[in-house]
């Protein structure tokens, strides 16, 4: 009685087992059906379709079973190009051997840090089947970016990448990428495509991703988006000190061709003043002309009024000039300000004693800012 009553607690547990097992069966087909499934369907079209795709490859075209089976989303693009990866590459001796040596690892394998746009990076390939969980049979590229930089900045990285693979059929590369820069920061430190390509291309030599004996490449172009100077420009109004005279003692219209005066600060920019006793460009031996400039050589835009004193009266002559440079040498200026005739005139104030003085009132300029990283 003894013995049998615990034989039959023995064989409840067995059946416990059992439907234990058969559960778990269950659950692994169902969880294993779609990759497999997607990996089996590429197996069969390939081999339906082998004539097919030699055709295209002759054209320089991509199979046009990458468009059957590639999932692509709209952000996505495919292309083909025989510029080499611009960031870096990784060469396989062996696809299938590196398959097998990276199951102890995570089922990836991880590239040595690399520097790409002042940043470092590491490439992730994952060229087994469900790994990342997701991918289905189709391998998977990432890129990771070094967080040491971003801990200590703070920073945002902006960044275009581009997957590649070598196809040795057609001496090019199989590219893909998102048209959108990929955003980096602490919290978001790798980016990939969960399916670059179905591993059944990397299993036959036929399709040229694999190539003398089992080889293959992966690489990657990483164009961190970082200008690396901008400008802040603004437009200053409620000039401080925007009055400046100038006088010139011992004055002449012959004998100079220029004068230049020392260099004064308005608005907190620096400045001269140069005028041309016997003018410049048009003017010349008609008028005398006058000049504001930047004495750092900015070339924004500026509004003044230039104004040749009348020492004798109240008549000054006063122009305004308002816009960007108009004049040699980078100024802002008039040509004809006050014609010689009436420079030379005594019975007017302009010349007195050979004295002639100057004044000009800034009342507006846009200021730009250079900042650089
Ligand atoms: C990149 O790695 C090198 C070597 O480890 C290191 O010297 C350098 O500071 C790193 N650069 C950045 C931006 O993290
Ligand atoms: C930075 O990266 C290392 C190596 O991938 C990781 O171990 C660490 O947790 C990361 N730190 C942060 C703050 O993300």
């Amino acid at each position: 009685m003894f013995t049998e009553e615990k034989k039959k607690n023995t064989n409840y547990g067995s059946i416990l087992v059992y439907c234990f097992f058969c559960l778990v069966l269950v659950v692994g087909v169902v969880r294993f059906a779609k990759p497999y499934y997607n990996l089996q369907n590429l197996m069969e079209t390939e081999a339906v379709m082998e004539e097919g795709l030699l055709d295209v490859d002759k054209s320089g075209m991509l199979p046009f079973i990458f468009r059957n089976h590639h999932k692509l989303s709209t952000t996505v693009r495919e292309e083909t190009r025989t510029r080499p990866p611009l960031s870096y590459f990784v060469k396989f001796e062996s696809f299938a051997t590196m398959s097998n040596l990276v199951k102890g690892n995570g089922d990836k394998y991880e590239s040595r840090p690399f520097s790409a746009g002042g940043y470092n990076w590491t490439f992730l390939i994952y060229p087994n089947v469900d790994k990342p969980v997701g991918s289905g049979g189709y391998v998977s590229l990432y890129v990771k970016i070094d967080n040491s930089s971003l801990i200590t900045t703070q920073n945002e990285v902006y960044a275009w990448i581009k997957f590649l693979t070598y196809k040795s059929t057609t001496d090019t590369y199989h590219e893909l990428h998102a048209t959108e820069a990929q955003r980096f920061h602490l919290f978001k430190q790798q980016y990939g495509m969960l399916t670059f390509l179905e591993i059944g291309y990397y299993q036959n030599p036929v399709h040229g991703f694999i190539f003398n004996g089992e080889q293959c490449v992966f690489g990657v172009d990483i164009v961190v988006s970082k200008p690396s100077a901008w400008e802040d420009a603004s437009y200053e109004q409620n000039i401080r000190d925007p009055v400046h005279d100038w006088t010139i003692t011992d004055f002449s219209i012959h004998d100079h061709v220029s004068y230049t005066s020392d260099t004064f600060s308005s608005g907190g920019r620096n400045w001269v003043l140069k005028v041309y006793p016997n003018g410049v460009g048009s003017a010349t031996g008609s008028s005398l002309s006058l000049y504001l400039l930047s004495a750092s050589n900015e070339n924004g835009y500026v509004k003044a009024k230039l104004r040749v004193i009348d020492q004798k009266g109240s008549n000054n002559v006063e122009k305004q000039v308002e816009g960007w440079p108009n004049a040699q040498e980078n100024g802002w200026g008039v040509d004809s300000l006050i014609p010689l005739a009436d420079l030379e005139d005594p019975d007017k104030g302009y010349l007195v004693n050979n004295i002639i003085k100057f004044e000009v009132e800034i009342l507006a300029f846009s200021r730009t800012k250079s900042i650089s990283n």
